[in-house]
């Protein structure tokens, strides 16, 4: 890109434009990789032999491509003797959950064959927990949004650990900002998250009678208030089973996943909780309230006074006053989004418990954060997502900055002195 005669947005986004209809995807601008989304499998691209290539040649000397990236960040690890880092940046659909996915695979194939580590020491545990992690992930951190249909709201860092010999020995995933207001409402045409959808979808008789779910996703105000319950491009009941299969293989027992299902039903059941006034507010859905805490193990007239009434210690005693029914939805909402972010942490916790691994040498990090979006009114977690997509802009254009400027020092120390 740097090499255009004329450089300015119109020459730049031409180039990236005759280059996508020949199916390149990806093109270098000095150190940054541009990638254009191409909504469509190019064969070939990402097969073995592909990652074969990649990983026998420098960085430019074949065309510009994600594994180009990844083993130049395999190699960097001693050339540079530090820790490395990718960050993934681009608006929502961009292709960043993808291409982390991509990175991930790469150096999972150069940890298998590296060649310095004996046999007995050879493992694949980590490499299959992080395959087996995105399942998982993206079913409680992925939702249907107008950009994406597998839209990431959540941001995740993942952190690889790589011997001396390099192979990965373990692994660290940090999540940060979920979007908790989707699990209580979404804009039209938006789904809540995923896991919601696959498991009334996929759940056999028994497992929905266990977890008192006896309707389809119409009938909870959580996942009918937008208007979008289905999408032609979402198999909710395949989705159900890959995620089922991952929570086997990554060792959750029958109890916590069955605790975890008992939770979800609960957090959708608790939306189908509807108030009236008098004298404050009042629950008018019993049978939901005694579903609800039946499913989290709790007393179903304390749960009624929690979420009608506020309590407060006043010299030494408590008062108790009614809620209005505003603010009693308001409560009962965010007792749902409470425990659906409480559950998520848990999910990425117990991940971390299956990858842990020695951490003696170096690492590479791939930060995939989750893209900036503008709407007509932007709730409070989206001004926040904007304002950590923004700060991580500037940090990247100051460091691309920085390293231009150590480059242009570099070249002028080497430029010939002319005295005139
Ligand atoms: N390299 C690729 N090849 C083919 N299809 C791709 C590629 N990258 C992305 N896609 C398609 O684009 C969709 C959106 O990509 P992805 O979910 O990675 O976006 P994102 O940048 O993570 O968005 P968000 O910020 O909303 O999470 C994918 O579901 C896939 O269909
Ligand atoms: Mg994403």
């Amino acid at each position: 890109m740097s090499t255009l005669a004329e450089l300015h947005e119109a020459a730049i986004m031409h180039n990236l434009f005759l280059r996508y209809q020949k199916n390149n995807i990806y093109t270098n601008i000095g150190s940054i990789l541009a990638a254009v989304n191409p909504y469509k499998q190019i064969a070939g691209l990402y097969d073995s032999t592909a990652v074969d290539l990649y990983s026998k040649h420098q960085m430019g000397e074949l065309p510009p491509h994600i594994f180009a990236v990844a083993n130049e960040c395999y190699r960097c690890l001693w050339k540079r003797h530090d820790s490395q880092c990718v960050l993934i940046s681009g608006e929502s659909g961009a292709g960043k959950t993808e291409s982390t996915k991509l990175l991930l695979k790469f150096l999972s194939v150069m940890s298998q064959n590296s060649s310095g580590t004996p046999l007995s020491e050879r493992t694949t545990r980590v490499e299959q927990a992080l395959v087996q992690s995105s399942p998982i992930m993206e079913a409680f951190g992925n939702a249907k949004t107008v950009y994406n249909n597998n839209s990431s709201r959540f941001g995740k860092f993942i952190q690889l650990h790589f011997s001396q010999n390099g192979n990965i020995q373990g692994g660290c995933i940090i999540d940060y900002l979920l979007e908790k207001n989707r699990v209580v409402r979404q804009n039209p045409g938006e789904r809540n998250y995923h896991i919601f959808y696959a498991l009334l979808a996929g759940a056999d008789k028994d497992h929905r009678d266990t977890y008192l779910l006896s309707e389809g996703p119409e009938s909870y105000h959580y996942l009918s208030q937008a208007g979008c319950v289905q999408d032609s491009s979402l198999d909710d009941k395949q989705l159900f089973n890959s995620v089922m299969e991952a929570l086997k293989v990554m060792e959750f027992s029958e109890e916590e996943i069955r605790d975890v299902f008992r939770l979800l039903s609960a957090v959708l059941q608790m939306g189908n909780i509807e108030f009236m006034t008098a004298g404050g507010a009042q629950i008018t859905s019993n049978g939901v309230v005694s579903n609800v805490s039946e499913l989290l193990g709790l007393d179903t007239f304390q749960l009624s006074e929690v979420l009608t009434q506020r309590s407060m210690i006043l010299r030494g005693e408590e008062i108790c006053s009614p809620l209005t029914v505003e603010q009693a939805v308001d409560s009962r909402d965010s007792v749902a989004m409470a425990l659906y972010s409480q559950c998520f942490s848990w999910i990425i916790m117990s991940i971390n418990q299956k990858i842990k691994g020695k951490n003696n040498f170096k690492s590479i990090g791939i930060l995939d954060i989750f893209g900036f979006e503008n709407f007509e009114v932007n709730r409070f977690e989206q001004f926040n997502i904007n304002y950590a997509n923004e700060k991580l802009q500037e940090y990247f254009n100051k460091h691309i900055f920085s390293l231009e400027q150590l480059e242009y020092n570099r070249s002028k120390q080497n430029a010939p002195i002319h005295i005139i």
